[in-house]
């Protein structure tokens, strides 16, 4: 597998809490989106890693084709 599955055509809306690690699913086959679950593995993807700095309400990318990941830029509309 090396190519990315578009898991959706919006971004998943997460509640995060500060501290917290959370990792992005780059491969876009995760079962629990937005969200690695290891599905990758024996691919060439690896999840991108982020620590929440607060606790708030973001939008990460679901279509997998953002130029700025983990999040949602807009790039699912293309
Ligand atoms: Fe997609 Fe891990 S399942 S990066
Ligand atoms: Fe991927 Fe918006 S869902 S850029």
């Amino acid at each position: 597998m090396t190519q990315v599955h578009r898991a959706s055509d919006l971004p998943f809306v997460v509640d995060v809490v500060a501290g917290q690690s959370y990792f992005w699913c780059r491969c876009g086959r995760s079962n629990k989106q937005p969200f690695c679950d290891g599905s990758h593995k024996g691919s060439d993807f690896s999840p991108l890693a982020f620590v929440a700095k607060k606790s708030e309400k973001l939008f990460f990318c679901g279509c997998k084709a953002t130029l700025k990941p983990p999040f949602c830029d807009g790039s699912h509309n293309r």
